[in-house]
């Protein structure tokens, strides 16, 4: 097996909506998560509801000690977490933020650093303040880039000495898939394809314009952008599968075409065309667009297959996507593909010779704890680890092909709300966390078998995968 280069940067992910809870404390303003009960496929409500496990999660707001320290015992090199925009700017159109929010995330890395642990932070994780979702109908409105120049110039004085790795906003591309993703209120299907694509603008700008201003700021700092890294096959060889293939594929790699290159790739041209697309670009846009990533980072978690004739799609991580008979899938009906990391790895190397990060892999699993003969509560999660170690040794396979890759995050380290459908019963961690889908439980911390199985892992920098 390739080694993993020295100083590989092994770790776990999370985001603040997802375990943080405390929506309401400190000066903690509402965000659209607070009005999801059901996740991102569920209904919008008009205030929080008892039922959203996100308002309380995992508590992490009280107890990032206690899990950071574990996530120390398991020898982890980085932790991802977002900021929690709401914390900063309640509103998110304020000029002043809220100083007891930046303290939070203030103590919250320095407690990383304790351990010798990097934060790796995103700065925007589906987060979007509810109030720019209603006022503005989020991304939509070309304001939103003033809003988060803002926010972002706050957070990187503030912790320049303290974070050097950033990712400007969490999977960019779901916005096309997904506008409340976005903070768009607008239900998809009455949105036109120009809205879409203008809201996708002001984010790729945003983006591009954070990139800016943090390399100004931190010099040193590594600023990458995030998507949703998912491979796309032909269903068969027709040669219209392989053209409806392509197709989709670029509707993904447009984003990190203009994060890499720095603009629109040429065949934007064709799709703004057939789609009466115009792109309303304000005279400083391509300059902006012109500061590109340090380095590219995406979740994996599934391939799909594409064809210009089956429309029946599948379950899927909000993309959806026809199922590749030759896969198995998780409980939750996403397909495992270990080997389609590799593809991936390769196809976004090739493209761009640009480090690679995987920011989030994982399997979505009930989980049923068990007392050990020591009398300890635990999980045997063994298909996890399978799935885990599956995808790493693919890793190695890249690395061993000639690609870059900086670290790798495993999603929900510890177990989060999912952001999908917002179940707590879906559970990726290799800690257990005791709250129940009706909200009750402890909310203590146990240690599955994972937990000493990827603490193995990163101890021998990947030479115990098989
Ligand atoms: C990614 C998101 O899409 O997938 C995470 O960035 C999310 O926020 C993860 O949790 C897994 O999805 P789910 O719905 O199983 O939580």
């Amino acid at each position: 097996m390739a080694k993993f280069n020295e100083g590989f940067l092994w770790g776990g992910a999370v985001a603040a909506n997802q375990c943080e809870g405390a929506y309401n404390e400190d000066g903690k303003g509402l965000s659209i998560q607070d009005v999801t009960p059901k996740g991102f496929l569920g209904p919008i409500t008009e205030e929080p509801t008892p039922d959203n496990l996100k308002l309380v999660a995992i508590d992490m707001y009280h107890r990032y000690k206690e899990d950071i320290k574990l996530f120390a015992e398991m020898g982890f090199k980085v932790f991802r977490t977002s900021i929690a925009w709401t914390r900063i700017f309640p509103k998110g159109d304020e000029e002043q933020p809220n100083e007891k929010g930046l303290q939070f995330y203030d103590e919250l890395f320095a407690e990383c650093l304790k351990y010798g642990i990097e934060p790796l932070v995103t700065i925007s994780h589906y987060e979007t303040p509810l109030h720019l979702a209603k006022e503005y109908n989020g991304w939509s409105d070309r304001r939103l880039i003033g809003f988060y120049e803002n926010y972002v110039r706050t957070i990187f004085n503030r912790y320049k000495d303290k974070v050097k790795y950033w990712l400007t906003f969490n999977e960019i591309n779901s916005i096309a898939h997904l506008p409340l993703t976005g903070g768009i209120l607008t239900p998809k299907e009455k949105l036109s394809k120009q809205e879409l694509f203008q809201a996708m603008h002001h984010e790729l700008v945003a983006s591009a314009l954070a990139t800016r201003i943090g390399h100004e700021i931190m010099p040193e700092a590594k600023i990458g952008c995030m998507v949703l890294g998912m491979p796309v096959y032909p269903l068969s060889p027709k040669p219209e599968d392989i053209i409806k293939t392509m197709e989709t594929d670029r509707a993904n790699l447009l984003f990190t075409d203009v994060h890499v290159r720095g603009k629109y790739p040429s065949y934007t041209k064709r799709l703004f065309k057939e789609n009466n697309i115009v792109i309303k670009m304000e005279p400083e846009d391509e300059e902006i667009l012109k500061n590109t990533v340090d380095f590219i980072s995406f979740s994996y978690y599934m391939s799909i297959c594409e064809s210009a004739e089956v429309t029946e799609r599948g379950k899927g991580n909000i993309m959806g996507g026809i199922p590749n008979p030759y896969l198995e899938a998780s409980e939750w009906g996403w397909q495992i593909d270990p080997k389609g990391l590799r593809y991936l790895l390769n196809v976004l190397y090739d493209r761009y010779e640009k480090p690679l990060f995987i920011v989030e892999n994982g399997l979505g699993a009930v989980d049923e704890p068990i007392t050990d003969s020591e009398g300890n509560i635990t999980v045997e999660d063994d298909y996890r680890i399978q799935y885990l170690n599956d995808h790493l040794v693919q890793v190695a396979e890249a690395i061993e092909d000639g690609v870059e890759v900086m670290g790798y995050t495993t999603w929900g380290c510890i177990d989060v709300v999912s952001a999908s459908t917002a179940e707590l019963k879906k559970r990726y961690g290799f800690i257990y966390v005791d709250r129940k889908e009706d909200g009750s439980g402890t909310l203590n911390r146990y240690k599955k078998k994972s937990f000493n199985w990827y603490k193995e892992v990163i101890a021998s920098n990947g030479a115990t995968l098989k």
